[in-house]
């Protein structure tokens, strides 16, 4: 069996258009979507996912606000930043960039962050929302790809569902959101033990551990359903995911390539939450 790829850019497109439907009809009304994003630093890979998250709001037809600073600005200067964009009911979403420098404490920063806001879905207030299976801000990435099996009708309930990586912002959200689904989730990490003998009974496969091409087709199952959020450079310094694409392909039934699978829809899912967020405050503003 050869597998299917799932096209993210394909699939990105469809929900951006959407999206920016959307954003013109809170446009219209007065509420504008706005996502304000915060770099610290130079780090050219934060750079730029944070230009493509620009260009994804104006595109949509959001209002796009960008704060940049050096590496060595002091941590009040930024958390003051994120009390005032907090307080300011034009402001729908706050992301803070990350990683941040070593003078930050990251999650002092997150939890600054109003959680109406959060659309980053990072705030513990939102994780233990989502935990709960009640109305939260979910992580784009896990979201995304939750998007996208929703997207090919592939049947969760009853699902043996394979996570690998245990990550604030992939691994565990993923775990809870495909078990909300109906799936049975194993969450394995760097100290499983026998990584194969998980991922070889798995309906769906999850690779989330940030090293390139570490699942091979041997593997997989035959015709599971093969989702990598990997970002990696292979030997040659090319792009590629946590899977082998070439020898997982062979085995699979749908396949996720990088890049052109994962990537594109955590930016889209960012847009749904500021989306959503606009939304959620317009309808507060219309009660009170
Ligand atoms: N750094 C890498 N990915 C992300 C993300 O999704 N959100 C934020 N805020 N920082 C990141």
């Amino acid at each position: 069996m050869t597998a299917r790829n799932i096209d993210g850019n394909a699939l990105s497109a469809k929900v951006r258009e959407e999206l920016a439907q959307r954003a013109a009809v809170l446009t219209a009304q007065g509420a504008q979507p706005c996502l304000a994003v915060i770099l610290v630093g130079e780090d050219p890979a934060s750079a730029v996912y944070v230009r493509n998250k620009v260009v994804g709001c104006e595109k949509a037809g959001f209002r796009s606000l960008k704060y940049t600073y050096p590496a060595d600005v002091a941590p009040q200067e930024v958390l003051a930043k994120i009390a005032e964009l907090n307080a300011d009911a034009s402001v729908h979403g706050i992301l803070v960039q990350l990683p941040l420098p070593k003078q930050f404490n990251s999650e002092e920063v997150l939890e600054a962050i109003s959680p109406e806001k959060d659309v980053d879905g990072f705030h513990a207030v939102n994780f233990g929302l989502l935990l709960q299976g009640r109305k939260s801000f979910y992580p784009c990435t896990p979201w995304g790809v939750m998007k996208m099996l929703e997207s090919e009708n592939i049947q969760l309930k009853g699902a043996e569902a394979v996570v690998i990586g245990r990550s604030n912002i992939v691994g565990k959200p993923m775990a809870v959101m495909l078990m909300s689904k109906g799936a049975t989730v194993t969450i394995c990490h760097s100290q499983t033990k026998d990584l194969a003998f998980h991922t070889k009974r798995a309906d769906i496969v999850v690779a989330a551990v940030g090293r390139a091409k570490m699942i091979t087709g041997d593997m997989i199952k035959p015709g599971a359903v093969v989702i990598d959020v990997g970002m990696n450079r292979d030997e040659n310094g090319k792009l590629c995911g946590d899977v082998d694409f070439a020898s997982a392909r062979e085995v699979a039934s749908l396949i996720t390539p990088v890049p052109g699978g994962v990537g594109p829809m955590t930016i889209t899912m960012l847009l749904a939450n500021t989306v959503e967020s606009a939304q959620r405050a317009l309808e507060a503003k219309s009660k009170s």
